[in-house]
């Protein structure tokens, strides 16, 4: 049986696993939140960047995109997946909204006991965390900003994520 794969993340502008169909979706009751922190990809242990998990909320609706894993490929997407988000990610079975049907999927979400789980800070302050962070995969401001990218090309709103563009951009200006 085929898989469906919720992406949120840097899943959205940059899968690397094969996949059949590729759809804009959204899940129902998680919003998206730069809580979670990436000492493996987008910062380096001792000075981890700030990466998205989801966080339960019941009246919000996150937009990403949904893959959908041919049969013979799931076993090593998953392998790929669990390894590539070691850094305290376990997965959940949802529903995702893809315009008019519903398929059941998984998402990676970010435990919060998990030692990596950051929560909230002040907009600045996270603005300047990104902007210093650098990681093997690449800096931290290019993964929010092509998120942001992303989202805005689905026709998505996410005020939060938006709002951190735009702190990030003037800082970077500023610079
Ligand atoms: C993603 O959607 O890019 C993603 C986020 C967290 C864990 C795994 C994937």
């Amino acid at each position: 049986m085929s898989t469906w794969i919720f992406g949120y993340g840097s899943l959205v502008w940059r899968p690397d696993f094969p996949f059949a169909q590729r759809r804009p979706a959204a899940i129902d009751g998680w919003t998206r939140r730069f809580w979670q922190a990436s000492p493996d990809h987008r910062g380096i242990p001792g000075a981890p960047g700030r990466v998205v998990t989801l966080v339960p909320d019941p009246q919000a609706r996150t937009v990403g995109v949904a893959y959908q894993v041919a049969p013979e490929h799931v076993t090593e997407v998953l392998a790929r997946l669990d390894h590539r988000e070691q850094a305290g990610y376990a997965h959940h079975r949802v529903p995702m909204v893809l315009d008019r049907e519903v398929v059941e999927g998984l998402v990676y979400v970010a435990t919060p006991e998990n030692p990596n789980f950051i929560g909230p800070a002040p907009l600045d302050e996270m603005a300047r965390h990104i902007v210093r962070s650098v990681g093997p995969s690449g800096t931290n401001i290019e993964y929010v900003l092509r998120l942001a990218e992303a989202i805005r090309s689905l026709d998505a709103d996410d005020p939060d994520l938006f709002a951190l563009e735009a702190a990030i951009l003037k800082l970077t200006a500023d610079s």
